[in-house]
């Protein structure tokens, strides 16, 4: 057994040593892991859930993509919240407690939990482990009077929160666009979850990309360095370490595009030759050109956006958006 990828090593029938993971040596959620990969690669067209792409590398490479000059989203929603933190802290009122699904570094909620009136806790929630304790930590070390609760888990999964800070005023901060992963059908169904989370008395302050220009919107996603790219197959490399894959990097390429008509950059990682991979002793082929598609971001209008929060039983109390209307930032409240 390899401590570090969590395989069993075994001899196939060529005599050639080959890696399989074994059923016990796989944690719950490697289980989970490569079934979604078992039933995503199997698919046609091929697929893999984005939410794979965070282990500790994946979130350290989209921090780095929040520092791309094309990756316009991270400093423009940073500028909006520092424009109306504390317009945003009036609207919240003391002794919230914040609670962020897919926090990563929580870099967006400081200047918030600066300006709130005593707020009683903040919740940061990911699925990416070790990088949510670290970020934790430091969040905590600079406010010591504020609990800092973090969760490890799958913010699609509503039983994960429950039973959270039930007598405080709960408040949901969803920024980053993550929103525009879910397709609309799941999208309802997590804002949904999160109303039921905040209730009648609480709010969802959340972040949306408006839809614009092609090439603003694909260069976002296909950066000149690269960087998107490898975080783009930090996914494959995920399934070798940890699944016992033997996906070569090199034979696939990264592509963003913008599909106009669902409003979505959509990335895909391009097989450049037919090939076949194995993960355990499992093979999958691909043709040469052949697609895996690996993540969606939908980009809405405000009002697709308010549309698409209404059916989840939201109403906005209020939107705002940058001067040039690349992103917009909602603070909603259940529907009477
Ligand atoms: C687009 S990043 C946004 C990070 C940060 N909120 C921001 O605004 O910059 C998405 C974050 O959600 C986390 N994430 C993705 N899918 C998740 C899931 N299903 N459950 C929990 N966290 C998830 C990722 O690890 C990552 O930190």
């Amino acid at each position: 057994m390899d401590d570090r990828t969590g395989t069993t090593a075994y001899k196939s029938d060529s005599n050639t040593i080959e890696i399989e993971p074994s059923a016990s040596s796989l944690s719950f959620e490697q289980e989970q892991f490569m079934k979604d990969v078992q039933q995503g690669l199997t698919n046609s067209p091929k697929s893999l859930p984005c939410k794979y792409f965070y282990d500790q590398r994946g979130s350290e490479l989209f921090e780095q993509i929040c520092q791309l000059d094309e990756y316009y989203i991270t400093r423009t929603e940073l500028a909006l919240l520092n424009k109306i933190n504390t317009e945003l802290a009036q609207m919240i009122g003391p002794q919230a407690t914040i609670i962020e699904p897919g926090a990563g570094a929580g870099i967006k909620i400081q200047a918030l939990l600066n300006s709130l009136d005593s707020p009683h806790s903040y919740v940061p929630m990911d699925i990416s482990k070790d990088f949510l304790f670290y970020s934790a930590n430091i969040i905590q070390s600079k406010f010591p009077d504020i609990q800092i609760m973090p969760i490890q888990g799958d913010f699609t999964h509503p039983v994960e929160w429950q039973g959270r800070e039930k007598h405080h005023n709960r408040i949901v901060f969803f920024p980053g666009s993550t929103i525009g992963n879910f397709d609309k059908q799941s999208a309802i169904e997590f804002l949904n979850s999160m109303r039921s989370l905040v209730g009648s008395t609480g709010a969802l302050i959340i972040g949306a990309d408006l839809l614009k220009e092609r090439y603003i919107l694909e260069s976002a996603y296909d950066d000149s360095k690269g960087v998107t790219a490898a975080f783009n197959k930090n996914i494959l490399a995920r399934i070798n370490s940890e699944l016992g894959g033997n996906f070569n990097l090199d034979n696939f390429s990264h592509r963003a595009r913008l599909n106009q008509r669902e409003q979505r950059i959509e990335m895909h990682l391009l097989s450049k030759i037919e090939q076949t991979v194995s993960i355990g002793s499992h093979r999958f082929s691909f043709a040469s050109g052949e697609s895996i598609h690996t993540e969606n971001s939908h980009k809405y209008t405000i009002d697709s956006f308010l549309q698409m929060a209404s059916a989840a039983g939201f109403r906005a109390l209020k939107t705002w958006t940058d001067e040039d209307e690349l992103f917009s930032v909602h603070y909603l409240v259940q529907n009477e």
